[in-house]
């Protein structure tokens, strides 16, 4: 077994940058917002995991059932001998695509590539350990500017995947240029594996971002730790209140904080006070919901061809599998 190697694009004063640039943006907006990639510190990337198994949260289990049904034929498309991950995560089901392109023969090397450090390392050690023989690559990087640094292909072909409905994260103009930037970073040939909700019944939905254990609150809540911790700030976390609803106009889940009173928060780090009205609501997240006709045409216009696309008994989730062209 060859020791696994990580590579880090985001230095901590890096972060600390990106993180003062972000939070001055977004709190000095009506209505106030945070990107969130800031949600993911270890505690945080502990949370998601903790999410992913929730009875409510149908994503991941629908997921892993494609993936379990498709990874063969995936397998079978393209000698992949290297497969990157895109906001990796714990790599759970990412287990199902290593099983298929090993059991091929060509594949040489996993590269995920992560936000968090912890998270990464995490699954890192375990795919390394499970995987003697695979070479694996981790990347400390940003999925949204990182892309143009991941290592190329060793003769064969790169597969892509970027799985776990993260793309629905992003709002349209940064998927556009995502989906622009996966495929400039791919030859022809090479592929790219796309995990995305799809819009279903609000009753479903809005459970899976709003669960009984009160799970998915303490995550969203979990950003005002971050931001306490890295800006020393003085948010009273117990004031706010998770919101979940559904934007039928816009086709997306939302994540709100509601101050439960009028306060003013101190976060001299970046010389900010920042004032919430009482019920005011800070967006912390969104996670659009596809129709299948419309991502594939998205793809398409990006550039990728050839796409094959696998979809839950309820229609709830689409894995598609699409070639650059
Ligand atoms: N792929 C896993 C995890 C999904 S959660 C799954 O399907 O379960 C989203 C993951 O993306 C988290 O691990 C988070 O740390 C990472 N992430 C979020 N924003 C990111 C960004 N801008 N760049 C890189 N990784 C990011
Ligand atoms: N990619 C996941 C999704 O959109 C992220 C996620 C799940 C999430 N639950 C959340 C993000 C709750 C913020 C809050 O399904």
């Amino acid at each position: 077994m060859t020791a696994p190697v990580l590579e880090v694009h985001l230095s901590d004063s890096d972060a600390a940058d990106a993180l003062q640039h972000d939070v001055r943006v977004g709190l000095s907006a009506d209505p106030k917002w945070l990107p969130p990639k800031w949600f993911y510190d270890a505690r945080g990337s502990e949370l998601f995991e903790e999410i992913t198994t929730l009875p409510e949260y149908y994503p991941t289990r629908t997921e892993r059932e494609l993936l379990r049904r498709s990874a063969e034929q995936i397998a079978a498309r393209a000698a992949v001998d290297t497969l990157v991950e895109l906001g990796s995560g714990s790599s759970e089901k990412t287990r199902l695509l290593l099983d298929a392109l090993a059991a091929t023969g060509s594949l040489q090397r996993y590269v995920p590539l992560d936000v968090s450090e912890s998270a990464l390392r995490g699954a890192m050690a375990a795919v390394a350990r499970e995987y003697p023989a695979l070479a694996v690559h981790g990347v400390v990087g940003d999925f949204t500017e990182h892309l143009e640094l991941l290592p190329p292909s060793q003769g064969g072909r790169r597969l892509v995947a970027f799985l776990g409905g993260t793309i629905g994260n992003l709002l349209p103009v940064e998927r556009a240029r995502f989906f622009a930037a996966v495929r400039a970073a791919l030859d022809p040939g090479e592929l790219m594996l796309l995990g995305a909700g799809l819009v279903t019944d609000p009753a479903v939905m809005v459970p899976a971002y709003d669960d009984a254990a009160g799970v998915t609150a303490e995550f969203n809540r979990n950003v005002l730790w971050v931001l306490n911790r890295e800006l020393e700030g003085d948010f009273d976390v117990d004031a706010f209140d998770h919101v979940a609803v559904w934007n039928a106009p816009h086709g997306r889940i939302e994540m709100w904080l509601r101050a439960r009173h009028a306060m003013t928060v101190r976060l001299p780090a970046v010389g900010m006070t920042v004032h919430y009205a009482d019920g005011e609501q800070m967006r912390t997240e969104i996670s659009v919901k596809f129709l299948r006709t419309e991502l594939e045409a998205e793809l398409a216009d990006a550039g990728f061809a050839d796409q094959t696309c696998w979809t839950d008994c309820n229609d709830r989730f689409a894995l598609v599998l699409a070639e650059a062209a």
